[in-house]
């Protein structure tokens, strides 16, 4: 059986991530770049409810949406739920330069939280989370992926050295589409 689902995002990086992992479960993943309000929330799970409630009640069909923080150990958390906005402002070389008297190993912790907002007409948002623990390394890598893939790094390799396959083995987006696509088939069936 072959089911589909609208993921709202402009990140084709993300598309292609989660329709790596839909795909061989039967499920088509269908973008659409139509956008929405980005709730500012200590909680990317509320940023991604908030985000599919809306979308929902504007195209009225059932849509994902997908949001990402990252949590730095060494910076108390940050920046968190705020990923987005600390990227387009200091970028990855800053994230280096605030950890530059950071040694390596676990003081150099960093988790990435995905969580998708799940939405249907009529209906609360469920959400599906999946995380990533890994290191920020000490210099940029790569030029594969996305976003911080060039500075966090699982057993010593960057994501943006992993290739798409072996990124989706680990990565916290693969976990949370799994978690996703197992729930979808099974309420599908039901
Ligand atoms: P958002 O979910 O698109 O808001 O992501 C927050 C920030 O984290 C953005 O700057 C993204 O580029 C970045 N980001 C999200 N997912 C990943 C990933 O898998 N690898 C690296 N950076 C990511």
């Amino acid at each position: 059986m072959t089911d589909q689902i609208m993921f709202v995002t402009g990140n084709l990086h993300k598309v292609a991530e989660a329709a790596a992992i839909c795909a061989p479960r039967g499920i088509v993943i269908v973008q659409n770049d139509c956008g929405y309000p980005e709730l500012q929330d200590d909680d990317v799970a509320r940023v991604a409810e908030y985000g599919a409630e809306h979308v929902v009640s504007r195209l009225g069909c059932a849509v994902i949406v997908e949001d990402t923080g990252l949590y730095i150990d060494a910076l108390n958390g940050f920046p968190g739920p705020y990923a987005a906005y600390v990227y387009d402002t200091i970028g990855n070389a800053g994230i280096l330069a605030l950890m530059r008297d950071i040694d390596g190993g676990d003081n150099r912790r960093a988790t990435f939280r995905s969580v998708i907002g799940y939405c249907e007409p009529g209906v609360a948002a469920t959400t599906f989370e999946g995380i990533a623990t890994g290191t920020i390394a000490h210099e940029e890598r790569g030029e594969g992926g996305f976003g911080y893939d060039p500075i966090f790094e699982i057993d010593g390799v960057a994501f943006s050295l992993m290739g798409d396959d072996a990124k989706n083995n680990v990565s916290h987006r693969a976990k949370s589409f799994e978690k996703f696509a197992e729930w979808f088939i099974r309420r599908g069936m039901a």
